[in-house]
């Protein structure tokens, strides 16, 4: 049977330029991240200086994911200076509203002990061995019947894959260990690797907080995480999240000293976009006549036109990329292939617009054109007095009327007005595209 030919490489490519994936905890991944020297450094500076918890906030799909995979990268080579040791491990957690906290130790324990284990050939290469490595690695390869979400140990030993194994029923072969021994091992093992916070820890990522809920949820499920492993002897944290959901947390009184001030992650500055797809078309070309279906400039210029979202620009690149005929794409001069691309969201735009947004007031744009360009995307109805509003409720009939027309989301969250609940959508950056180019 004839496989059929990726349309990427017709392009010239050996991937997609355009994947929507966050940026890999890898040297080549390292080499994708444009821009975000100064979030580095903080980032940088909280973990060398002592920081528990390190925490990013910052609007869906401006790339929060991405900066702390390069940042860990970045800590993961301090070490060969003669910095501190720092092991991020090659898996993101996630918190969900019914995780315990006896689950989610478990989760995270386990991710913890299979970064060790797979580190082992370095560190004995500094003089340093695992004791009881071969029980841990039983116990990572034979889950308990039924237990807890399994597969961790075999998607980091393995390639690929994530947190989502679901049920392990493979029964446990290899009896002989408790748990609570294992756990003894791992932490044994964390206490003789990193003495003291300046020595280093295993780097543990825990992603989209604000899958979270409400902040009453969340703070219900992270108080007591706190000290079994936030402050836990050996772990270091990066914690992302959007919709303020970083920043419930971080008020919290029970927090205080875990988190430091989050990190704000705005979108990327328009002068360095082009740099995205510059990078990408750089590392995945395997022919030097490579031609890129959406141009640096074009793309750029999307960028700017749907408000700044890095991920929905990526996206509307690709859908556009799978959408066209690369024999006839790569034949058209790069000024008509920018145009065709332009011509094409434009078609997309006006048909959102049109389904969605014809009957909006100019007050109701105004208010969405702040929240895009001076709010990054995201806002709290206690914001009102930036939008020129003496109280919150003339902000929430706007905030209502573009909710009924899809161009926002917006959660109540009754615990906290402050919260940034209030986030365009992906329809509502299409939208806008027409609304400045029309
Ligand atoms: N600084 C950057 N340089 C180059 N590409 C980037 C950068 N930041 C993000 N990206 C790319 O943008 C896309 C979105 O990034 P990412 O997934 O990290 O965002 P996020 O904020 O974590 O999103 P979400 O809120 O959905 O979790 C990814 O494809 C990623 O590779
Ligand atoms: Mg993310």
């Amino acid at each position: 049977m004839n496989m059929p030919t990726s349309i990427w490489w017709e392009y010239g490519f050996r991937g997609n330029p355009y994947s929507t994936d966050p940026i890999e905890l890898s040297a080549e991944g390292r080499r994708l991240l444009v821009g975000r020297g100064s979030e580095l450094k903080l980032i940088s500076r909280q973990l060398s200086g002592g920081a528990s918890v390190v925490a990013l906030e910052g609007d869906f799909g401006v790339g929060k994911t991405s900066l702390a995979a390069a940042a860990a990268w970045d800590a993961a080579q301090w070490r060969a200076n003669g910095g501190p040791l720092f092991i991020p491990m090659k898996i993101r957690l996630s918190l969900r509203p019914d995780d315990s906290r006896e689950s989610f130790e478990q989760k995270t324990m386990r991710a913890v002990a299979a970064t060790l284990v797979e580190s082992a050939g370095k560190l004995k290469q500094e003089g340093r061995t695992l004791a009881g490595i071969e029980a841990v690695k039983r116990w990572l390869q034979a889950p308990e019947a039924g237990g807890w979400s399994g597969g961790v140990s075999a998607s980091i030993l393995g390639q690929g894959g994530g947190l989502s194994g679901g049920r392990n029923r493979t029964p446990n072969t290899s009896s002989g260990f408790s748990e609570s021994g294992i756990l003894d091992i791992v932490d044994e093992w964390l206490a003789q690797l990193f003495p003291d916070r300046a020595s280093g820890g295993v780097i543990c990522f825990l992603d989209n907080l604000e899958e979270l809920r409400d902040s009453e949820t969340a703070l219900s499920v992270m108080e007591p995480l706190r000290d079994a492993l936030f402050k836990r002897p050996g772990l270091r944290w990066l914690i992302s999240g959007a919709q303020g959901m970083i920043r419930a947390a971080y008020a919290s009184p029970k927090m205080t000293g875990v988190f430091l001030d989050p990190i704000e992650v705005l979108p990327l500055d328009h002068s360095l976009v082009p740099g995205v797809i510059a990078a990408r078309a750089d590392a995945l070309k395997n022919r030097d006549d490579a031609v890129v279906p959406v141009s640096e400039k074009a793309f750029a210029h999307l960028y700017a036109s749907i408000g700044q979202n890095l991920r929905y620009a990526l996206n509307l690149s690709e859908r556009y990329a799978f959408g066209q005929d690369p024999e006839a794409l790569v034949l058209l001069d790069d000024k008509k292939r920018d145009d065709k691309f332009e011509e094409s969201i434009k078609v997309e735009a006006d048909r959102v617009y049109s389904a969605y947004a014809h009957d909006l007031t100019s007050a109701d744009w105004k208010v969405f054109d702040k929240l895009l360009r001076e709010k990054a995307g995201t806002c709290s109805p206690s914001d009102f007095a930036d939008f020129g509003y003496k109280a919150m409720p003339p902000l929430l009939i706007r905030i209502d009327k573009l909710k009924a027309a899809h161009l926002v989301t917006y959660t109540k969250d009754d615990a906290d007005q402050r919260r940034r609940t209030i986030s365009v959508s992906d329809h509502g950056r299409l939208a806008y595209f027409r609304h400045v180019n029309s």
